[in-house]
Formats: C-alpha cells, sequence, structure tokens
C-alpha cells in the first residue's frame, strides 16, 4: 500500500474544485485546504473586481500551495488550485513530486448558471479569461479530467478508480 493520496483539484473557477475537494479529502480522510485561501488580499480585492490576476500576482501564491504540499507529502491532502497553466502546475510538481491531479472541466454555461447560483468572491465574469487561459494536463503529467455533470461523489468515485486507489488508502 502506498501513501496516502497527495491531490490538486484544477480547473477554472466556478468548476467544482471545492466541493469535490471537499467530497475527496473526506472519503479519504485527508487534510483539506482551499488554495483560494492563500491569496493576499491584493490578490483577491483585483479578482472581486473582475480583474484577472498576473502570472506575477500568481508565483507566491503557487509558491504557498507548493509549501502546503510538501508539508503533506507523508500523510496526503487534497487541495483546490486553478492551476491553469502548465508552468503553475510544475511549481507544485517541484515542490512535490507525486501530486496528481484531478482537473474538472465542463460546460460554460453549466458553470456559469452553478457560479451564479453560489455567494463567492469570484463573479461570473472572470470566467471567459479563465477559459481563455487554461492549459489542459498534457500527456507526461500526473492526473486526469474529469467532467462535471455527475455529482462530487460520482466523480471522487471515477478518479479514485482511475488513480487505483481504494478506501484503504486513507491516513
Ligand atoms: N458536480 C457538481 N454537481 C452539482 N453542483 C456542483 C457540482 N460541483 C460544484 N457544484 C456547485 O457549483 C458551485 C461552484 O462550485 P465550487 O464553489 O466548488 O467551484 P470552485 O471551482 O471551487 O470555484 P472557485 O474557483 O471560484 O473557488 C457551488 O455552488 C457548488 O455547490
Ligand atoms: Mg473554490
Amino acid at each position: 500500500m502506498g501513501k496516502p493520496p497527495l491531490v490538486v483539484v484544477m480547473g477554472i473557477s466556478g468548476v467544482g474544485k471545492s466541493a469535490v475537494g471537499h467530497e475527496l479529502a473526506d472519503r479519504f480522510s485527508l487534510d483539506y485546504a482551499d488554495g483560494d485561501d492563500f491569496h493576499s488580499e491584493a490578490n483577491i480585492a483585483k479578482m472581486s473586481a473582475g480583474t484577472p490576476l498576473t502570472d506575477e500576482d500568481r508565483w507566491p501564491w503557487l509558491a504557498d500551495i507548493g509549501v502546503w504540499l510538501h508539508e503533506h507529502d507523508a500523510d496526503g491532502g487534497v487541495i483546490s488550485c486553478s492551476a491553469l497553466k502548465r508552468a503553475y502546475r510544475d511549481v507544485l510538481v517541484d515542490a512535490a513530486p507525486r501530486t496528481y491531479f484531478l482537473h474538472l472541466t465542463g460546460d460554460h454555461d453549466l458553470i456559469k448558471s452553478r457560479m451564479e447560483h453560489r455567494d463567492h468572491f469570484m463573479p461570473a465574469s472572470l470566467l471567459e479569461s479563465q477559459e481563455k487561459t487554461l492549459e489542459p494536463l498534457q500527456d507526461d503529467e500526473n492526473g486526469w479530467a474529469f467532467d462535471i455533470t455527475p455529482s462530487p461523489a460520482e466523480i471522487v468515485d471515477a478518479f479514485a478508480a482511475r488513480a487505483g486507489l481504494d478506501q484503504e488508502d486513507t491516513a
């Protein structure tokens, strides 16, 4: 039996990272963190105003998420983080090489309607810029994409099957 899973739930805003991340962490009794909580006040103010973050805004945020992953290498954990570009994911993998990515993808209108029905600092207007920025997982990356039509529990089932996890892998 390997170490407990260490997973980044990634994807554009509103795709369900927090919902699926919580479900995955609960299922395997792992620590959970929300990448949103690692943003500086300046970054949150920018996003709240509908201004996309630049790479310079994102590097320190990604470094902090990398620290969290590194600290959870032994016991595993789940963190949600958009990780839109390959270069962002490489920062995380450099910090914690055994990290898996669970990429959530879905129909634009479905995501938009889900975003419009929740209370969160991310305005639905940022969706388009996030979709333009997104670089899907490449073949040599450790992870897979899952469609968000099914429930969070079903997405976790699919990920667990694909990653070869079973309930015995809990911490
Ligand atoms: N698979 C799903 N089925 C139905 N509703 C979902 C699903 N996943 C997420 N939701 C709902 O969609 C909304 C957006 O999900 P969530 O907040 O988890 O997205 P997010 O990716 O964490 O967004 P952000 O990047 O802005 O933090 C929430 O109201 C959530 O409850
Ligand atoms: Mg979230």
